[in-house]
Order: C-alpha cells, then structure tokens, then sequence
C-alpha cells in the first residue's frame, strides 16, 4: 500500500534532490569564476545527476498512482566559499545528510511495510554509498594538496576520470 506517509516521505527527498542539484550548481559556478574548470565540470555534471534523482522518484510517485509538490522556499544557498576545502567539506556533509535521510526513508518504508518502495529505494543506498565515498575521496586529495598550486592543477586535470553519468 502506497501511504501517505511514504508519499510525504518520498515528496520531501525528491525536493532534497533538488536543493541538492541547486547546490552543486552553485558550487560549481563558484568555482569556475576561480577558474579550476576541470572542478567546475565535474560539479555541473554533478547537479545533473541529482536532477535526475528528483526524475527518478517523481517517476516512482506517479507510477504507483501517487502525488508530489515541488516546494521552492525563499532560501538562498551560499554561493561563496572561503576555500576548494571548505567547499568540500560543505559538500561531504550534506551528502551525508541526505544518505541519512535516504535510511530513515528505508526504515519508514519497512515500518509501513511497503516493500515496492523499500525495493525501489535500494538504488538510493548503494548511490549514497557511492556519493559518500567519491566526495570524501576528493576532499581527501584537496585537504593533502593543501595549497600546492602544481598539485591544484593536475588535480583539476585528473578529476574528469570521476565523472559519472547517471
Ligand atoms: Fe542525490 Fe548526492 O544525493
């Protein structure tokens, strides 16, 4: 049964996956006004994947007959860094966040015992897990360039192998 619990939950995370695409958006713009234009391309890339995630569970809703809002509150996001680090770091937090967003919403979906949704939202899990991991690996690598200016510029060259299409 497709709840209205589950819809509520569902709606709230594809309007997460939004704020997430306008996020790194406005990271990426961020950093190509600094001109690291390899950076700047993996984080456009990156808005576009979480667009299409919002796709995905709008897609989902309106297969099992369901309804969904797209909710745009007057919140600005920061569209200023101190430092590539500190970007990041933003970033790895809030990727954290959503992936403990995405376990609630699996446990909410076996409490209410809807295993379509608790199947569905397996292709969440093990894309959180990826997130995660990919942005703590790039923050790794920042945080050891430091301010090496050589290291900056080959990492700005070599992030373009982490791009991932979904
Ligand atoms: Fe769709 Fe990066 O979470």
């Amino acid at each position: 049964m497709f709840s209205d619990t589950i819809q509520l939950g569902l709606i709230k995370q594809l309007n997460r996956e939004l704020e997430s695409s306008l996020l790194y958006l406005s990271m990426a713009s961020w950093v190509e006004k600094i001109g690291f234009e390899g950076i700047c391309e993996f984080l456009y890339d990156h808005s576009n994947e979480e667009r299409n995630h919002m796709f995905k569970l709008i897609r989902y809703i309106n297969k099992r007959n369901g309804n969904f809002y797209i909710s745009i509150n007057n919140k600005s996001l920061e569209t200023s860094y101190s430092s590539l680090k500190d970007l990041f770091q933003k970033l790895f937090q809030h990727e954290k966040d959503i992936s403990e967003e995405i376990n609630f919403l699996v446990e909410l979906s076996s409490r209410e015992k809807d295993y379509f949704t608790y199947n569905f939202l397996q292709w969440f899990i093990e894309e959180q897990i990826e997130e995660e991991a990919l942005i703590k690996m790039i923050l790794n690598k920042i945080e050891l360039i430091g301010e090496d200016k050589s290291g900056l510029y080959i990492f700005n060259k070599d992030i373009k192998k982490y791009h991932k299409k979904n």
